[in-house]
């Protein structure tokens, strides 16, 4: 059986401790609270519905999930290591670790979750009851210096000793319990039966929606965002990003040159959304190893079936090509490979974000570009219009845009949606 507990799952949290061990591995404290700010997020390739998402323990499992009972969040023991999907080399690992790994800072993180350990073998020292071995960061929700400028972080202000059982408290029978936080968060509680709290689906829906409409609402009072409750969950940004691109630029000026350009292109959505379903040109730039998920390999299969089905010749079936991966860091030491593209896009490009606009800028490119996360640290050149330091993602949107000349669009997904781009 393969466990849920080894599958890969985003989860949203405070990092409240570090430990770090060298340059190659740290350890921090990701607190995940049972709130609706700060939750479980169980979003992995199906999007965003904790129902169907990753559950904090196997049904199958004897598991006691220490702090799961009665406290109101849980410590999950983050692992972040050199070698890990997006920290390849030192260098991203370092960058990850000044951006988003900091005291505080609220972060949407994957990576493959565990049940703890518990043994002292390890450099750990932790008695966390999950680790979260890291693979890449989605987000910084929340930055500590932006959010509480001038003030130091406490791990006491979020971390308090567990309160003592209060028996009084237990619900009598006749009584109708109040919804368990944990099932509502993670689709699963590990009590099963025997948690005193309701296990409900339908509060567990409208706690879902009720969420979403808020994160909606903030996008549209704060943002401005004109999309409303119409929006697509984050895992169909490729499809929806494909469909943007084809809309503005047409395919004739997609499929010019040798293509779209793919900067930041991690596991190939978009190149596999644009180039393999669709036929468009194109080229991926991603350091990364690319890896389709469980949707593409079955779109493959359902196209070989269909085809097998239809031809009186299934032997001469061609599997559909992924497009050509230049598996490098994008820098301007080898953007002259690159000049003949038709235009360079990247959807939340975290590090190479200013340098796709450098290269549309400098080869005169038209662009498209989701930015997503701002890493103020390593980028402290950027200044916003009233001069002060780019360290929110509405306000890189801004200055990429006064960078270009560019425009900004919303795309109708949930999320970090604007597009900053130039047709020509
Ligand atoms: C948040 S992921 C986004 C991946 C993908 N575009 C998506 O939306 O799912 C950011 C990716 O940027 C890549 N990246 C960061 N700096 C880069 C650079 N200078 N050149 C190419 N890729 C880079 C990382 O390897 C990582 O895969």
């Amino acid at each position: 059986m393969t466990s849920a507990s080894t599958s890969s799952r985003a989860v949203v949290g405070r990092i409240v401790g570090r430990r770090r061990v060298s340059a190659r591995l740290a350890f921090y404290d990701l607190l995940v609270e049972a709130s609706a700010t700060v939750a479980w997020s169980t979003t992995t390739d199906d999007g965003d519905d904790a129902s169907r998402g990753g559950r904090l323990g196997d049904r199958s499992s004897s598991a006691s999930l220490e702090g799961l009972g009665r406290s109101e969040s849980v410590v999950v023991e983050l692992v972040v290591k050199l070698g890990a999907e997006a920290f390849a080399d030192e260098d991203a690992l370092a960058a990850a670790r000044r951006e988003a790994f900091k005291l505080g800072n609220v972060v949407d993180v994957v990576g493959k979750l565990t049940r703890g350990r518990r043994d002292g073998q390890t450099k750990s020292r932790s008695t966390a009851a999950w680790v979260l071995t890291c693979e890449g960061v989605n987000e910084v929700v929340e930055a500590w210096a932006t959010a509480n400028p001038g003030k130091c972080f406490a791990r006491e202000l979020y971390v308090r000793p567990a309160a003592p059982r209060d028996d009084s408290a237990e619900s009598k029978p006749g009584d109708t319990p109040a919804p368990c936080k944990f099932f509502i968060n993670n689709g699963y509680c590990a009590k099963g039966d025997a948690c005193k709290y309701a296990h409900d689906r339908a509060v567990q829906r409208e706690w879902i929606a009720a969420r979403k409409a808020k994160r909606r609402e903030i996008a549209a009072t704060q943002y401005g965002d004109p999309h409303g409750d119409a929006v697509a969950n984050k895992s169909a940004r490729a499809v929806k990003f494909a469909e943007w691109l084809r809309g503005k630029f047409g395919d004739d000026v997609l499929n010019a040159g040798t293509g779209i350009l793919d900067v930041a292109g991690g596991r190939g959505d978009i190149s596999f959304e644009l180039f393999t379903k669709q036929g468009i040109k194109s080229t991926l730039v991603e350091p990364r190893a690319r890896k389709l998920n469980k949707q593409q390999h079955k779109w493959l299969k359902a196209r070989e079936k269909k085809f097998k089905t239809e031809s009186d010749d299934g032997a001469s079936f061609q599997k559909p090509e992924l497009c050509e991966q230049i598996k490098t860091e994008f820098t301007s030491e080898n953007w002259h490979l690159f000049k003949d593209c038709s235009v360079v896009i990247g959807m939340h490009p975290d590090q190479a974000t200013e340098a796709i606009v450098d290269f549309a800028n400098l080869y005169d490119k038209p662009f498209a570009i989701v930015p997503c996360c701002v890493f103020p640290e390593l980028f402290n050149h950027r200044r916003d219009r009233q001069g002060a330091p780019v360290t929110e993602r509405m306000a890189l949107v801004e200055y990429l845009a006064d960078k270009t000349g560019g425009s900004v669009e919303y795309l109708d997904i949930e999320g970090a949606n604007q597009v900053v781009f130039r047709t020509s």
